[in-house]
């Protein structure tokens, strides 16, 4: 029998798409660098559907159709090149190498260019969902030529998670590393969508005095409005959980110090290479950075001034923050998607944002009712050049902005951290500005760099004679 596609790397998630592919009636050809894991996933669901057991990769490409499909599920970096690296000779002309793993889509592009050298396909393909979204249904973000989508796609949408309308949460984002990159903000935009959650709950908590079973009842609620979504869904079942052990709160016991395996490191670092202003998805990865340098902050509780301020949570604290979250939550999403438009021009992909928007709406982290409205407002020739311009959000938002200061002010005054909140509404405040002190930074550019300026009142490039008369010049900028 041969296999439609063929799976190296049975670690969870690859165990986990493999029985997803097999479950949707398609033959999966197994293997893993220890047949031990293979015979472990075929004892315990080797019903679930079509397998085929391969103990080498030579014995995989040779259990498959073709054009083959080869899925490799390592962990990202090196691992990935050394497989590629056994895979390569003993494919032909056309077949299809896909990586599902969080790879940096650098090394996407890096990897198809190398294969398409040798007349093979290299897709990179983001796949968010964790290990249940693996097994029934991802949100999956193909990159790689157009002409492996057309071998590949059918699989990956039928394994895809299904939004409300029916469809598949799967479609072709663009060549080389755009799947990758996609899911790169993707996890940036879910660093900041949980970061913004945190400072609700730590605003209901250390302003308002609300305790995290209440607070769990309170984010129940909220998943009923606007907000409703995989990750306020999830956090409500993380604060009514209780410690065995203690009877606390489970919040109470686990150590607040986030962990981050790089992908929201990676959407920043992208970021200042694309020129692209995510403060709020970069303030989320710096937050956690925070919270992991327990040393310093233990010398600083005892040692750095409060000076808070004694005053009382404005009336109808709770709903106030509900809006200062969703307020702040478009922001990163619009952060994102502004940043997806650079790397377009940058990269030369011609990304959909409607259809991005579309994929996100079921199987991954960042699931939200929201998403479809977003979706809504990128469709046809309307694109707004920022989420935030888009009509419904212009309304809704705005109706937001004065619980937002509110919020942040209050924060502010009692000392409690809000950098996502406050720089989403700095951003927010910076885009409508009419005056930015940007024209003063351009005049002490000119002043100690001769670096230059333009005037608004004519064209052309200045410079200012500052260490002789002040009289101005005309200038080339060079700078
Ligand atoms: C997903 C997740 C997944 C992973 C995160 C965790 O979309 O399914 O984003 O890829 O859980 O990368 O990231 P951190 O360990 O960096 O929080």
């Amino acid at each position: 029998m041969s296999a439609q596609i063929g799976v190296t790397g049975l670690a969870v998630m690859g165990a986990n798409l493999a029985r997803n592919l097999a479950r949707n009636g398609f033959t999966v050809a197994l293997h893993n660098r220890s047949v031990a894991k293979t015979d472990a996933l075929l004892a315990k669901h080797g019903d679930e559907g079509d397998f085929v057991r391969t103990e080498t990769l030579q014995e995989l490409v040779d259990a498959l159709e073709k054009p083959r499909r080869v899925l490799i599920m390592v962990k990202a970096g090196a691992p990935v090149d050394a497989v590629v690296d056994q895979l390569v000779p003993l494919l032909e002309e056309g077949d299809i190498v896909i990586d599902g793993g969080n790879s940096h889509y650098q090394d996407t592009r890096r990897r198809e260019a190398a294969l398409a050298e040798k007349g093979l396909h290299f897709v990179g393909i983001g796949v968010s969902g964790g290990e249940e979204g693996a097994l029934n249904g991802p949100s999956i973000m193909p990159g790689g030529s157009k002409e492996s989508y057309q071998a590949l796609g059918p699989l990956l949408e039928k394994i895809a998670a299904k939004a409300d309308d029916g469809a598949p949460c799967c479609a072709w984002i663009g060549t080389d590393g755009a799947g990758h990159f996609v899911k790169m903000v993707h996890n940036g935009i879910e660093y900041a969508d949980m970061q913004v959650i945190g400072e609700a709950y730590n605003l209901l908590r250390s302003a308002a005095g609300i305790e995290p079973a209440e607070q769990a009842a309170i984010f129940e609620e909220w998943n009923k409005g606007d907000l409703s979504s995989f990750l306020i869904e999830i956090t409500a079942k993380v604060l009514k959980h209780v410690d065995a052990e203690t009877g606390k709160p489970f919040v109470d016991v686990v150590v607040d110090s986030a962990g981050q395996k790089g992908t929201g490191r990676w959407t920043v670092q992208s970021a200042l290479d694309l020129g692209s202003p995510v403060s709020g998805i970069a303030e989320s990865v710096f937050a956690r950075g925070i919270s992991s340098q327990r040393d310093q902050r233990a010398i600083a509780q005892t040692t750095l001034a409060a000076h808070e301020a004694d005053i009382d949570v404005p009336q109808d604290f709770v709903e106030d923050v509900r809006q200062a979250l969703y307020a702040s939550k478009l922001v990163s999403y619009a952060q994102g998607l502004d940043m997806l438009a650079s790397a377009a021009k940058e990269y030369g992909w011609n990304l959909k944002l409607d259809e991005i928007a579309s994929l996100w709406r079921a199987g991954c982290i960042i699931r939200a009712d929201l998403l479809k409205v977003i979706m809504e407002a990128y469709k046809g020739d309307k694109a707004p050049a920022n989420l935030l311009f888009a009509p419904a959000f212009v309304e809704s938002v705005g109706k937001a902005v004065p619980a937002w200061r509110r919020v942040v002010a209050t924060a502010v005054q009692l000392g409690i951290p809000v950098p996502v909140f406050s720089s989403s509404l700095a951003y927010y405040d910076a885009l409508r500005a009419k005056r930015l002190p940007a024209a003063l930074i351009q005049g002490q550019r000119d002043l100690f760099g001769a670096h230059t300026y333009q005037r608004v009142d004519r064209e052309g490039t200045f410079h200012t004679l500052w260490g002789e008369d002040g009289s101005e010049v005309s200038a080339v900028d060079t700078h």
